[in-house]
């Protein structure tokens, strides 16, 4: 093995970044060159690449965003894909790809390991929502980001004597809703998870008055929706290659709902791509630091086709596969400990 490539695909998070430093390191470590795809995997379908080496990574470690960008570009949904992949990994001399991504881009690298790209993955996502990994890089700093901005809404909430809403991103899975509610101190967690009675939020913020707490916050994922809805609140509904609509909307329609029933003032805030943005935690850093020379050792190995993960403290290789299991639902008992607070 003498060259390897890596890319970013996705929606971006902090930490990309510093798992992309990482795996030129590591790679210059081990005698090998770094090619950099340019936007996912639409760099390696049009053959846009970029050396890295030690110039190029110099300075990136607490950079948010992803210097090699990325898209959402499926590679199965575009003619001819997998051959396009496999033609520059040859016009380029890669032997070996890093696929740094969410379910969505390692589930294609997935299916393209499977007709015979050498591809080791990284996990990332703000959504937590990957199969075979404990966690995934940019979600801890997603979830200082939702807990920071739930410390700063509260005593704007307490001095009007309101309830605020705050939309927080989580698709499917309702992991930053729990984690930076619990760290924020929401009133009330809804996930997408679990389809909620908004008689019972309503009753929840009754109750919290009655007892003299003139003041509540309110965590809802993108993705919540009541029981019984007809689907998710979407801002657009044109979907992307991966076939998602484009989320949001649930804060505002909720907080109307609730002013109505309540007669409480309320109102809603979108925390949106603030979430994905700015510099990463110190776990998020090491986090991706770890999986990025892992994922260099996994293919200087001969071992693709496999995803490296975190699995209680250790960095581990699991099989790509796993990816495809589908979005990874929050821990139920977690969540349930939300409802303590409720
Ligand atoms: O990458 C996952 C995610 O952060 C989701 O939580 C959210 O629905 C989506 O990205 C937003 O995507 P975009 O960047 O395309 O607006």
């Amino acid at each position: 093995m003498k060259r390897i490539a890596v890319l970013t695909g996705g929606g971006d998070v902090p930490g990309l970044n510093a798992a992309i430093r990482a795996v030129v390191r590591r790679a210059t470590e081990r005698g090998l060159d770094v090619l950099g795809v340019r936007d996912g995997w639409r760099g390696l379908l049009v053959d846009d690449t970029v050396p890295l080496a030690r110039a190029e990574i110099s300075g990136i470690l607490p950079r948010g965003g992803t210097i090699l960008g990325t898209s959402r570009t499926n590679p199965l949904a575009a003619e001819d894909g997998p051959r396009r992949a496999r033609a520059t990994m040859a016009a380029r001399g890669i032997d070996g790809l890093v696929a740094i991504g969410g379910d969505d881009t390692l589930g294609a690298a997935a299916r393209l390991s499977r007709e015979g790209l050498a591809v080791v993955g990284v996990p990332k996502t703000m959504d937590n929502d990957v199969h075979g990994t404990d966690a995934c890089i940019g979600f801890d700093t997603a979830v200082n980001t939702v807990m920071e901005a739930l410390d700063r809404l509260h005593p704007t909430a307490e001095a009007h004597h309101r309830v605020i809403v705050v939309e927080v991103m989580g698709r499917d899975a309702g992991w930053v809703a729990t984690v930076g509610g619990l760290a924020g101190g929401a009133d009330v967690v809804l996930v997408p998870e679990v389809p909620y009675e908004v008689e019972e939020v309503c009753a929840r913020l009754e109750r919290r008055r009655a007892a003299g707490r003139a003041f509540a916050i309110v965590v809802v994922a993108e993705g919540a929706a009541p029981r019984g809805a007809a689907g998710q609140v979407v801002q657009e509904a044109e979907v992307d290659e991966y076939g998602h609509a484009r989320l949001g909307g649930i804060g505002a329609a909720l907080a109307r709902e609730i002013q109505r029933r309540t007669e409480w003032e309320t109102r809603a805030v979108a925390l949106g791509h603030v979430q994905r943005g700015g510099a990463p935690t110190a776990f998020d850093r090491v986090l991706a630091t770890r999986l990025g020379a892992a994922a260099v050792d996994e293919l200087a190995a001969g071992r693709a086709g496999v995803m490296v993960a975190l699995r209680g403290a250790a960095i581990v290789a699991v099989p790509l596969d796993e990816v495809q299991r589908g979005p990874r639902t929050v821990d139920p008992e977690l969540y349930a400990l939300t409802r303590t607070f409720w």
